[in-house]
């Protein structure tokens, strides 16, 4: 499986002021908006395009368009944080939704929503800003391939290794994109040093 460590200095700068603990939840979303735009440049890098005849007020000539729809999936709740920034990038996009919510006990993703679009033929870009277990990665990519969705990658912000195990063991064949790996995760499964629950700072919930 292939893992990109998006490496930036404006993500790195960005990324060091979400992970502070007292940003505020404004400045959180502001990042995260911003880093979702940076990292679509990457995620979105070799996707298929088509020719197309454009006329500039000079000359006729060709032009480029992606080909092929393209779906962005977060995983809610925390997933919504990077949706505005990747459509910023790519307009167009079809948007599906996940639900899903870790039990704090078990650490097991529990679904509570899924809402897809009709269409399966395009690229699926699944958007969450926490890889920890890969609990709930590993779960929203198996349920959209039992869907019927493939060519899939997923975006992350921080990952930590022990996610990124479970991905590889689950899904290989679809590529990670993270804006920082992580030492670890501690005993609640939170990644260390990580940036805490990251749906609670985007919506302001601790
Ligand atoms: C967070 C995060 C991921 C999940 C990652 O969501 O947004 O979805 O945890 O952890 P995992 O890799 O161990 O599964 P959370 O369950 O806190 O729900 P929320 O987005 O509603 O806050
Ligand atoms: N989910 C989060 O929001 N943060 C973590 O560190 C782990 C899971």
């Amino acid at each position: 499986m292939q893992v990109t460590v998006v490496d930036h200095p404006l993500i790195k700068q960005k990324i060091t002021k979400m992970r502070a603990e007292h940003t505020s939840s404004r400045d959180f979303r502001e990042c995260l908006d911003e880093i979702a735009m940076l990292m679509t440049y990457e995620v979105a890098r070799n996707l298929p395009l088509q020719e197309v005849e454009v006329a500039t007020p000079v000359a006729k000539t060709t032009g480029y368009k992606v080909a092929g729809d393209i779906f962005v999936v977060p995983i809610l709740r925390a997933g919504l944080g990077l949706l505005t920034g990747v459509l910023k990038m790519i307009p167009d996009a079809r948007v599906g939704f996940i639900g899903l919510y870790r039990d704090e006990e078990t650490l097991k993703p529990i679904e509570y929503y899924c809402k897809l679009p009709d269409n399966k033929d395009g690229v699926t870009i699944v958007v969450d800003p926490m890889l920890a277990t890969g609990g709930s990665a590993a779960a929203a990519i198996s349920m959209l391939k039992a869907r019927g969705l493939k060519n899939i990658r997923f975006m992350c912000l921080v990952a930590a290794p022990e996610g990124v195990k479970v991905m590889n063991d689950e899904h290989p064949d679809v590529p990670v994109y993270t804006a920082a790996l992580d030492e670890k995760l501690n005993e609640h499964g939170y990644i260390v040093p990580g940036l805490g629950d990251a749906g609670d700072r985007i919506f302001g919930t601790h």
